[in-house]
C-alpha cells in the first residue's frame, strides 16, 4: 500500500501551513472539486419562524437566499436551544436526507427521528443545534443536483465541484450566521454529519478552521476510510451510483487507488489540531471502519507536529470502548449503518469535555 505521506519533508508547524495549503489543493483537484469563489452580489436571512417544544426547547426555522446577479436560490436551517443569558456552543449538522427518497428506505437517517437528532438531550447539556439542509442547495440526485447552487456557480472542468463541496460551502454560510448572533458562541460550533454528510463534513471541516470541532459517522469511501486497500465501497461504486458528488477526476482513479495523489487520511490531518471524533458501526464493511480507523492514527502524525495528540491508542478496539482522550477520537459500536442515541452519548461527552459546556 503506496500511501502518499502526510509530510514530504520537513515535520515543523512552519512546514504544516504550506503543507496545508497544498492538501487542500490536491483534494479538491482529486476528489472533492475546488471550492468556487463565489462573489454573492447579496445575500439575506428570513426572519425565523418560532415555537418552543413541550419540552421548553426553543425551536426557529430560517431561510439563507444566495443570489449571483440576479439567480437566486436559498437554504432552510432550524436552530434548537433553550435560551440562556450565555452564548451557547452550537452542533452544525448536516443534513441532506431530508428530501431524499433515501430517507424512506434509511428511516434512521432522516430528519427529526429522535434518535438521529435528540435536540432534548443535546440542549439539556447546554449545546444548541442547527440541522442544515444542504440538500436544498444541491439536490442529492444525478438528475437535478446542477440546480440551486450550482446555477450560481456551474461544475466546471474536471475537477469542478459536486454535491460534497455545495453541501460544505451552505454549512460555512449558517456558521457566518451565527457569527453575527450572539446567542451563541461560534468560536464553539462543531459540524457533524452521517454517512455522505460526514464525508461532508470532514471536507467542511478540512477547509474552514472556524469549526472548532469536527463529527463524522460512518462516512466511509470519500470520507474517514482509507481508499488504499479498502473493503466494502470503492472508488467505482461510489462514482457509479454518486458521479455528482465529487470532481470528475477523482471517477478516473477507480479500480487504480494506488495512485491517487491523496488519501482519507490527508482529509483528517487537516483537522489538525482541532477535535475531531470518528465513528462507525461494526457491521458496516461498506464503509469499512478499519479503515477509518487506520486513517485516524495516521493523521495523529499533523496533530503532533502542532502540539496536539492524535488518537490515544493504535490498536482498533472492541465495540462499545470508545478512544476519546486524546485529540482524534474514535468508537465503533454494535449493528449497522447510521446514526444512534449511543453515537450522541459519545460525542456530547467529547464535546462537554472539552467545552465544559
Ligand atoms: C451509500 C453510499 C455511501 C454513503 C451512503 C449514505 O451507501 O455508497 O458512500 O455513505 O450511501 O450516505 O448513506
Amino acid at each position: 500500500m503506496n500511501l502518499p505521506p502526510i509530510f514530504p519533508g520537513e515535520k515543523t508547524p512552519g512546514a504544516w501551513k504550506e503543507r496545508r495549503t497544498e492538501l487542500l489543493r490536491l483534494l479538491s483537484e482529486y476528489e472533492y472539486g475546488f471550492t468556487p469563489e463565489l462573489r454573492l452580489t447579496g445575500t439575506s436571512c428570513t426572519t425565523p419562524w418560532t415555537w418552543t417544544l413541550a419540552s421548553g426547547v426553543r425551536v426557529e426555522t430560517h431561510r439563507l437566499f444566495f443570489e449571483k446577479d440576479g439567480a437566486v436560490c436559498s437554504m432552510r436551517f432550524e436552530l434548537f436551544f433553550r435560551p440562556s443569558a450565555q452564548p451557547q456552543p452550537v452542533i452544525l449538522m448536516i443534513d441532506v436526507f431530508d428530501a431524499s427518497p433515501e430517507n424512506l428506505r434509511h428511516p434512521e437517517l432522516g430528519a427529526y427521528s429522535s434518535a438521529r437528532l435528540p435536540v432534548e438531550r443535546i440542549t439539556e447539556q447546554g449545546f444548541a443545534a442547527a440541522l442544515i439542509h444542504a440538500d436544498d442547495l444541491c439536490s442529492d440526485s444525478p438528475d437535478t443536483f446542477t440546480r440551486g447552487i450550482l446555477e450560481l456557480a456551474p461544475r466546471q472542468g474536471a475537477s469542478g465541484w459536486g454535491a460534497i463541496g455545495a453541501w460544505a460551502w451552505g454549512t460555512s454560510r449558517v456558521l457566518d450566521e451565527l457569527e453575527r448572533d450572539s446567542r451563541f458562541d461560534a468560536g464553539r460550533a462543531a459540524v457533524l454529519g452521517v454517512s455522505r454528510a460526514g464525508k461532508t463534513a470532514l471536507w467542511c471541516g478540512a477547509q474552514d478552521e472556524r469549526f472548532a470541532a469536527v463529527i463524522a459517522a460512518v462516512s466511509g469511501c470519500g470520507g474517514a476510510s482509507l481508499l488504499r486497500g479498502k473493503t466494502g465501497e470503492h472508488i467505482r461504486h461510489m462514482t457509479s451510483s454518486f458521479p455528482y458528488w465529487t470532481c470528475e477526476n477523482y471517477a478516473s482513479f477507480a479500480d487504480r487507488e494506488d495512485e491517487l495523489p491523496v488519501d482519507q487520511h490527508m482529509l483528517l490531518a487537516l483537522c489538525a489540531p482541532r477535535p475531531l471524533y470518528l465513528s462507525d458501526a461494526i457491521e458496516d464493511d461498506w464503509a469499512d471502519p478499519h479503515k477509518a480507523f487506520e486513517a485516524a492514527v495516521l493523521a495523529g502524525e499533523a496533530y503532533r507536529v502542532l502540539g496536539a495528540k492524535g488518537l490515544s491508542a493504535e490498536t482498533f478496539p472492541p465495540v462499545h470502548e470508545p478512544i476519546a482522550e486524546g485529540g482524534i477520537a474514535y468508537h465503533v459500536r454494535t449493528g449497522g449503518h447510521g446514526l444512534l442515541a449511543y453515537d450522541w452519548e459519545q460525542y456530547l461527552r467529547f464535546l462537554s469535555r472539552l467545552w465544559k459546556a
